[in-house]
C-alpha cells in the first residue's frame, strides 16, 4: 500500500522543513556575527560599541545611497543587538561552540528575543500546526483505505454493474472498457458509497485540533447559551418537552450515541420517545421490562 509511505514522506518533509528553519533563521543567519562588526570574539563591550558605531555611520541609507548598504546597515544593528548584551552574546558564543546543537540554541535564540509567554504561546501554536497536520494525514489515510476496501468487496463490483446495464438498456458489452460515461456513473456510486462508509468519515477542516481550539470559545458560548435556554424552558417555565429535545433526553440517560439511536427503527424509537424515560418511575418500569424480555428470550 502506497499510503502509509506518503505519510511517512510528509513527515520527513515536516521535520526537515521544520529543520531548516529552525537551524538557519537565528541570530546572523548564516553570517558569524563578529565578522558582521569586523571585530574578534575576544573583543571587549567597548570596542564592540565602537566598531558598531563607526560602521552604521559608513551604512546608514541616509548617507550611503547604495542599495546594498541598506541590508547591510540592518545587518549590522542586528549583530550588535545580539553582541552588546552580556547574556545573549554568552548563548551566541555557546551556539557557535556547539552548532549540533540546533534544538537547543533555537529555543534558547527564541527565549531571548521573544521572552516566555511568546514563546509559550509559538510553541503552542505550532503544536497544534503540527498535530492538525498529522490528523488530517491520518483522517485522509483511513479515509481513503476504507473506501478502496470497499471498491474492492464483491458487492460493490455488483452494484456498479447493475447499474451500469440499468443505464444503458442492458446493452453492456462485458468485455468492453469502461467507457467515459461509465468512469462518471463509477463516480456517483462511489459518491453514495462514501455515505455508507462507517468508522472512516470523510476528512473535515471543521476537527482539526486547530480549529477546535480557535472555535473554543465560539463553542463555549454555544453551549452556555443553549443550557441557558433549556434551564428557562424546561426548569423556570416548566414546558413540556419539544419532540427533538425529547429525543435528546431519552438518548442520553439510554447513554447511547447519535449513530446508534439513528441504527434504531423508527417505530421502536418513537415509542422509546413516548415512554418518557427521563423520568425515574418510567425508567425504571422500561429496566424491569428489558430483564423480563432478555430472561424470556434465553
Ligand atoms: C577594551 O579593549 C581595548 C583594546 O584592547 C582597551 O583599550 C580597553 O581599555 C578595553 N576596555 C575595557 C572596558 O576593558
Amino acid at each position: 500500500m502506497a499510503l502509509p509511505a506518503i505519510r511517512w514522506f510528509a513527515t520527513a518533509v515536516i521535520l526537515v522543513c521544520l529543520h531548516i528553519h529552525l537551524s538557519s533563521a537565528i541570530y546572523c543567519d548564516e553570517d558569524d556575527c563578529y565578522d558582521i562588526l569586523g571585530v574578534t570574539q575576544s573583543a571587549n563591550a567597548s570596542e564592540i560599541k565602537k566598531a558598531y558605531y563607526k560602521l552604521s555611520l559608513k551604512y546608514h541609507p541616509d548617507k550611503n545611497p547604495d542599495p546594498d548598504s541598506r541590508k547591510l546597515f540592518v545587518k549590522v544593528a542586528n549583530a550588535y543587538e545580539i553582541l552588546k548584551d552580556d547574556a545573549t552574546r554568552e548563548q551566541y558564543d555557546y551556539a557557535i561552540a556547539h552548532p549540533e546543537e540546533v534544538f537547543y540554541n533555537t529555543a534558547r535564540y527564541y527565549k531571548a528575543y521573544y521572552g516566555h509567554k511568546t514563546d509559550a504561546r509559538a510553541v503552542l501554536v505550532g503544536l497544534l500546526l503540527v498535530l492538525s497536520a498529522f490528523q488530517y494525514l491520518n483522517q485522509w489515510t483511513r479515509y481513503t483505505q476504507a473506501i478502496s476496501m470497499v471498491k474492492k468487496s464483491p458487492a460493490y463490483k455488483n452494484r456498479l454493474r447493475g447499474m451500469q446495464l440499468e443505464r444503458s438498456g442492458g446493452m453492456t458489452n462485458k468485455k468492453k472498457a469502461i467507457k467515459p460515461k461509465d468512469m462518471k456513473m463509477e463516480e456517483e456510486l462511489s459518491k453514495e458509497l462514501e455515505l455508507q462508509i462507517k468508522g472512516a468519515e470523510k476528512p473535515s477542516l471543521w476537527e482539526l485540533l486547530a480549529i477546535r481550539f480557535l472555535l473554543l470559545p465560539y463553542t463555549i458560548g454555544k453551549l452556555l447559551l443553549w443550557s441557558i435556554c433549556w434551564f428557562w424552558r424546561y426548569k423556570v417555565k416548566k414546558a413540556p418537552y419539544t419532540w427533538d429535545d425529547a429525543r435528546y433526553m431519552t438518548q442520553r440517560c439510554l447513554r447511547i450515541s447519535l449513530d446508534a439511536w439513528r441504527n434504531i427503527d423508527g417505530s421502536t424509537r418513537d415509542d422509546l420517545i413516548q415512554r418518557r424515560l427521563w423520568e425515574k418511575p418510567n425508567m425504571e418500569k422500561y429496566m424491569v421490562e428489558m430483564r423480563k424480555e432478555s430472561k424470556r428470550r434465553r
